[in-house]
């Protein structure tokens, strides 16, 4: 069995405090928050004042995935805030050790996203300082696009250097997920699966998340 983090990007964000209670209710293990600039992503999700609404209904642990350019100007920010888990793209950090190292330092999980193009290797010499890696299986931006095949290799070719490096990082994956593809997905390595419009597009949103379980 797999662990889900809810994606509330796809959720009525009129009725955030309804997602927030869905998600205490469910069998997920965290909620996922999309934050996007604008700058490194063609997208404008949403910022502080949001992410303090859904902490103050959260039961469940907050992870937060940052696609924002300079994200080091805030971790302290995020801290405060309650997030647990905080993941930064590799394609914005020119100093990642230096950034995962910090994350840990102010006391949450460091994690390391890479965007579709960006090959696992290029994470050889910072992976010992993460303690989750986050696939993405679609250009990072929008919820509700479809899964890019070719991720499914690059979940296997991440599982294979945990293992090479015996570290104990997280494989999480994020994008297209659904209830055909979640079994592919685990059987290649992932620890974690990322779903918001599958779950929100859903009758019955507690149900969906058990079907990617
Ligand atoms: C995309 C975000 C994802 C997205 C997942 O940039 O990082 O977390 O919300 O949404 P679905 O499950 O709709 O692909
Ligand atoms: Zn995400």
């Amino acid at each position: 069995m797999g662990k889900i983090a809810v994606s509330v990007l796809s959720s009525d964000l009129g009725h955030l405090a309804d997602s927030c209670r869905m998600i205490n209710r469910s069998e997920a293990w965290s909620v996922h928050l999309d934050v996007m600039d604008g700058v490194f992503v063609p997208n404008i999700s949403y910022g502080f004042p949001v992410i303090e609404a859904i902490a103050r209904n959260m039961e469940k642990p907050m992870d937060a995935h940052l696609m924002t350019v300079e994200p080091w100007r805030y971790y302290q920010r995020y801290k405060e805030l309650g997030i647990e888990w905080l993941t930064v793209h590799y394609e914005t950090c020119p100093h990642l050790n230096r950034d995962l190292q910090e994350i840990r330092r102010l006391g949450m999980k460091a994690g390391v996203a890479l965007n579709p193009s960006t090959p696992v290797s290029f994470l050889e010499q910072a992976v010992h300082y993460a303690d989750l890696v986050l696939i993405m299986s679609v250009n990072p931006g929008f919820g509700g696009q479809k899964f890019i095949p070719e991720s499914l290799e690059k979940i296997e070719n991440l599982h294979r250097m945990r293992e090479e490096k015996k570290l104990g990082f997280l494989i999480q994956v994020d994008g297209g997920v659904n209830a055909t593809n979640a079994h592919i997905l685990y059987e290649k390595g992932a620890d974690i699966l990322v779903a918001g419009n599958y779950i929100f597009s859903s009758k019955d949103p507690l149900a969906a998340i058990r079907a990617i379980m």
